[in-house]
């Protein structure tokens, strides 16, 4: 079973991208679901299915072709169905603290919720053995990667707090309620809590094993795009996922040679360039800009054309190593790079900005540090088995 996140920016192609690859794999007979965890829902009217041939409301998968479902998560049921308890205790507790009744339900819409209760069906989809492969159609990058955290931060609360706040809420419920002028959770909100940690159980391992899942981030080859598609990238890194390929969208055709789109070519073909160098050595595809549209099933088997050659398997595992990984010691930080072929000579060392420039021979590597790095200097360098370890240190 595979799982493949589709992220990015919003409007850089992630749905169209995502539903071409569902297209493709369904074609090769892969019993593939195509889900779509973005609020803003378009995945159905990628497929063109408007009006009353699709009832998104409904949020469960439903089949557009052999072998392809397509599934639009529906956030206020998916609240209806696990998080109501939970969200009824928070907008209980921001009414005592004066927001009004719609509000505080809005707000107790709590980010990330979307993604965890997509993260659920994926876990019961592959306990169920039912797809073959699952694409998530990630929401924009701020709120889609928050998920990739939660697991294990519920985990964490689920060992240290959990059982802690419970117990002593359990003692000082009776007089606190008289005294304190919020609501303390009900129990049946731990109950809740318990319930949705069962179902996301065993969620953080499937999301970092590259055999299993592999992010691929979708770009455009414009500055701005790019500087945050390289945060994203570092941030997947940071938490241990795989990216195991970058597709650049809306590359301007040969054909295009209007004087007006000269300097958007000029400026592509730089930053085309910087994110070969930037992201090597992992794949980076690059897919045209079209003419139209892409809308409706023809339109994304042209895409998925574009996107894959005809012997392509898009659901291939091309990436199980990581590019780098970082790791914190008491008095440092280790950046780990995998370096198969390089001998200790050869390595220089240098931060650019929030970069840190490794350089083997005449190659180049930058890799985006986290914020939580970005002021450390590199202090000393070793190789061992295959990987360069950099010690981060204040300077
Ligand atoms: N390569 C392309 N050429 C032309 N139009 C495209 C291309 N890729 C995507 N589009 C169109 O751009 C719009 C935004 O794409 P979409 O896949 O919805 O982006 P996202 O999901 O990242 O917000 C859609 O109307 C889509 O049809
Ligand atoms: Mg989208």
């Amino acid at each position: 079973m595979r799982i493949l996140l589709f992220c990015g920016k919003g409007g850089v192609g992630k749905t169209s991208l995502a539903a071409a690859t569902g297209v493709r794999l369904a074609a090769l007979g892969k019993r593939t679901l195509v889900m779509s965890v973005d609020p803003a829902h378009s995945l159905a009217d990628a497929f063109d299915f408007g009006g009353d041939l699709f009832d998104s409301r409904t949020g469960d998968p439903y089949s557009v072709a052999p072998n392809l479902d397509i599934q639009e998560v529906n956030i206020q049921r998916e609240i209806r169905r696990h998080w109501q308890e939970i969200a009824a205790y928070v907008s209980g507790v921001l009414r005592t603290t004066g927001v009004s009744g719609v509000e505080a339900e809005e707000l107790a819409i709590l980010p990330g919720m979307e993604e965890l209760s997509a993260m659920m069906y994926v876990n019961q989809y592959r306990r169920e053995s039912r797809y073959d492969v699952m694409i998530l159609d990630c929401a924009p990058t701020a709120e889609s990667l928050r998920f990739v955290s939660l697991p294990t931060t519920l985990e964490w609360y689920m060992k240290h707090i959990f059982p802690f706040q419970r117990t002593m809420l359990k003692a000082v419920r009776p007089i606190a309620n008289r005294l304190s002028p919020v609501e303390l959770p009900p129990d049946n909100y731990f109950a809740n809590v318990a319930k949705l940690f069962s179902r996301l159980e065993g969620v953080d391992a499937i999301l970092s094993d590259p055999s299993i899942t592999s992010v691929r981030l979708v770009t455009n080859p414009e500055r701005m795009v790019l500087r945050e598609t390289q945060r994203t990238f570092v941030y997947f890194s940071l938490h241990g996922l795989t990216v195991d390929s970058i597709m650049v969208n809306r590359v301007l055709p040969p054909e295009v040679n209007d004087a007006f789109f000269a300097e958007w070519r000029s400026s592509q073909s730089t930053i085309l360039r910087e994110i070969d160098e930037y992201f090597a050595p992992v794949h980076v595809r690059r897919v045209p800009l079209f003419t139209h549209e892409v809308l409706g099933r023809q339109r994304l088997e042209e895409l998925a054309r574009a996107l894959y050659a005809e012997d392509d398997d898009p659901a291939a595992v091309v990436r199980t190593e990581r590019p780098y990984s970082f790791e914190k010691f008491e008095d440092r930080w280790e950046v780990r790079v995998d370096m198969p072929f390089a001998s200790k000579s050869e390595v220089g060392l240098f931060k650019k900005g929030d970069e840190l420039v490794v350089e083997v021979g005449t190659l180049r590597r930058h890799i985006g540090l986290p914020t939580s790095m970005a002021a450390l200097e590199p202090s000393r360098a070793r190789l061992a088995g295959g990987k360069l370890i950099v010690e981060m240190r204040e300077k």
